[in-house]
């Protein structure tokens, strides 16, 4: 990125100033981001922030302490510059919004933007500056724990949400009150690790890197993130935190990224675990030659770097550069002109109203799976009893989801509390928790549940996965329901009642053994805060569900990895060439030709596919028109369609343009999400919807690496899921045929 405005001409000279008069410690304190972890502050890191050792702290959210710290960095370290405060502010604050995969679902970047506003505005008040969000490593492995926190499986779609983020957390100008710096991470690779197991290794091809996981990285910094941190894991050999590839070619050379890169915790120290490097001095200097910028957590710069100057392998000019990258970011935080927080100050503008809008964000991350013979929505008029079963129900923490340090449970309105206070007095409902947890194995309280069902007119289960089963270092082998929640499902299902199941979880779940036990299943992922009225509004239809899948949904484990822009291969299955295990006949041949690619045992669809939410209405689409059959290389084309209410409720749907590209240099995915619109509409009513299409938004990555878009005939349909009919075709013409 060049110098573009006076503004950032004038950063540049502060940054020379301040570099000018510091020292090497005091630039290489700049590179230190410690723990501080809350309580009473140690004189050792008083004195460490007094001698200009320490750039920033994370975990301290005591505005009092964080003033503090503060203080002693500018009044007393020798040239006076601020710390960066930073924390975990991943999908709220004291207000929780669902997790980031839930927000996902929402396909509303508005909304995700408002969430982070909130968030960032809560986080701002105890004086953090800097938050480690959004997480945009791509998601495609739902045994990982960390898809939690991701925004799916897609790039197009994380992109577009990781804007949102970026902008909500940053705002207009990140000097702003209210507006905290933003960490794109991990960069990269992360969502690859080896069968969902955390921090693994991760071996992909540089193709895939580009055309997959490094898009909502380019989208992050193209929409000014402050800050990027590397990934604990390995990326074709050389981990991401000492890997110059990633650090230098792609993002300061490629991308012209400006502000810094921070590891994650400990993991400069940790490529010596890896076998990269001899020990602590070896990784400081692996990791300080790749381009990183700041280390989390350990201290090896601080302990090394002054002798590795001294032994000529780090250069003056690198450590200076490195420390300004972060300079550059305090500047454009402003806290050179005011690093201190009024205690008590509130900066949420009272139109964002987290509450509401916490409900708003569950509410459209709600994902209505299936309805059979349209049991949802639930009458109140019609019942006389409900039947509230599962260790999910109830659960003020566990609804919140993992990241939620700050998070304050008093906020949580549980769906017990919500159905209640909905249905109570005039419908009697009848609570019965099971199963201490998701995970128990005593049946002792079936009995019980299974009478309560009986005698209840309709059974709404709360069943899934509490919020420590998803999340950092918590992978799972089976992603089925845990312990015995599938044959209390069962043994429910023989009661003949009505049977809703919701299911509160961090990831999808496999679903195919309990799907046809139950009428309908809603997806409410952890929603936080405001999981029981957002609930409540869909079971009851005051509200239809709206959310739509941002991962697929495998019918069981090993179909894993499933996406939906998967690549053809030569053997595309079809009806006619799968087979199931039970029908191979006991003298079968072997074959050697024929066939096709997919599993005897669950064969090649998933569950349910990408971009999949059913309504409480009937949405359809007709009359996919295209501007021009033929796009000039460089020019845009719009896609025109009509989408009709043809039901009887008014309700959004997230309408969605999938592409595919026919021939190409390079095999390209059979589906690709280029577009969608979030629209409301009243029944009977029908809306004409354009979409543009820029020939640049189907460039990929080539065999040389180079992003092109290639003349050819491209495929586009239109729908509601990534199994969308509607097609039609347009072709983009190579420059010479204009
Ligand atoms: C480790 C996690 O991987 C990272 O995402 C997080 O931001 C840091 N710890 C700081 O808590």
């Amino acid at each position: 990125m060049m110098i573009t405005t006076e503004r950032d001409a004038q950063t540049e000279e502060r940054i020379l100033e301040l570099l000018g008069r510091m020292t090497l410690e005091e630039k290489i304190g700049q590179l230190c981001l410690l723990n501080s972890g809350g309580g009473e502050v140690p004189d050792s890191r008083r004195h460490e922030i007094a001698a200009g050792r320490v750039g920033a702290v994370l975990n301290e959210v005591d505005v009092g302490t964080v003033n503090e710290l503060q203080r002693i960095a500018v009044e007393e370290s020798p040239s006076g510059i601020p710390l960066l405060i930073g924390r975990d502010v991943i999908h709220g604050f004291h207000t929780v919004f669902p997790i980031p995969l839930g927000q996902a679902a929402s396909w509303d970047s508005a909304l995700i933007e408002r969430c982070a506003r909130i968030a960032a505005a809560e986080a701002a008040a105890t004086g953090v500056n800097w938050t480690f969000a959004p997480m945009v490593d791509i998601g495609r492995d739902p045994r990982w724990g960390r898809i939690a926190e991701t925004l799916g499986e897609d790039p197009w779609l994380a992109c577009e949400l990781a804007v949102g983020m970026v902008r909500g957390f940053q705002g207009e100008n990140l000097s702003d009150s209210g507006c905290i710096a933003a960490c794109a991470k991990h960069f990269a690779g992360y969502g690859a690790s080896e069968s969902g197991r955390d921090y693994n290794t991760t071996d992909i091809p540089e193709i895939e890197l580009r055309n997959v996981h490094l898009q909502p990285f380019r989208a992050a910094v193209d929409a000014g993130v402050a800050s990027l941190m590397t990934s604990f894991s390995d990326l074709n050999g050389v981990p991401a935190t000492a890997n110059e590839f990633l650090l230098k070619q792609v993002l300061r050379e490629e991308w012209g990224f400006r502000g810094f890169v921070v590891s994650d915790w400990e993991s400069v120290p940790q490529l010596a675990v890896h076998g990269l490097t001899a020990g602590d001095r070896d990784s400081a200097f692996a990791a300080a030659s790749a381009g990183l910028d700041m280390e989390m957590a350990s201290t090896t710069y601080r302990e090394h770097m002054v002798g590795l100057v001294g032994e000529g392998k780090i250069t003056i000019r690198e450590i200076d550069a490195l420390a300004a990258n972060v300079l550059r970011v305090k500047l454009r935080l402003g806290l050179f002109e005011d690093p201190f927080t009024a205690p008590g100050f509130v900066h949420v503008a009272a139109d964002l109203e987290p509450l509401e809008t916490a409900r708003d964000s569950a509410l459209r991350s709600l994902v209505l799976l299936t309805n059979r013979d349209r049991k949802l929505p639930l009458s109140k008029q019609s019942l006389g009893s409900l039947a509230v079963i599962g260790p999910m129900a109830d659960e003020a923490v566990e609804q919140l989801g993992t990241w939620i340090f700050d998070g304050d449970p008093v906020r949580s309105v549980t769906p017990l509390q919500a159905l209640r206070g909905y249905l109570e007095p005039d419908v009697e409902v009848r609570y019965e928790r099971v199963l201490e947890t998701t995970r128990s194995r005593s049946d002792e309280g079936f009995p019980a549940a299974l009478e309560t069902a009986r005698s209840s007119d309709a059974v709404v289960l709360f069943l899934g996965e509490e919020s420590i089963l998803s999340g950092e270092a918590h992978s799972r082998a089976d992603i089925r329901l845990p312990g015995i929640q599938e044959r209390l499902i069962s043994e429910l299902s023989v009661t003949g009642k009505p049977i809703v199941l919701v299911v509160l979880a961090g990831r999808p779940l496999a679903l195919e053994g309990v799907v046809h036990d139950v009428d309908a299943i809603l997806y409410a992922w952890h929603p936080g805060s405001m999981a029981g009225p957002a609930i409540v509004d869909v079971l009851f239809g005051e509200e239809s569900p709206s959310g739509k899948l941002p991962v697929t949904f495998p019918r069981v484990t090993g179909q894993i990895p499933i996406y939906y822009a998967h690549k053809n291969t030569g053997k595309p299955p079809t009806p006619e060439t799968v087979v199931h295990i039970d029908d191979i006949p006991r003298d079968a041949e072997q074959l050697s030709a024929g066939g096709s690619s997919f599993h005897l045992d669950a064969g090649h669809s998933p569950l349910w596919p990408f971009g999949h939410g059913l309504s409480y209405t009937e949405f359809a689409y007709s009359n996919l028109r295209t501007s021009r059959a033929v796009v000039p290389m460089g020019e845009s084309l719009t896609l025109e369609f009509e989408v009709a209410n043809v039901g009887e409720r008014e309700a959004d749907e997230v309408t969605q343009l999938y592409v595919r590209d026919l021939v190409a240099s390079v095999t390209r995915p059979v589906r690709e999400l280029k577009g969608f619109r979030r629209v409301r509409l009243a029944p009977g009513e029908t809306r004409t919807l354009s979409i543009e299409l820029h020939t640049d938004d189907l460039a990929f990555h080539g065999r040389d690496m180079r992003r092109r878009t290639e003349p050819g005939r491209f495929h586009v349909w239109i729908g509601g899921s990534s199994e969308a009919q509607l097609r039609t075709e347009f072709e983009i013409s190579h420059p010479s045929e204009e």
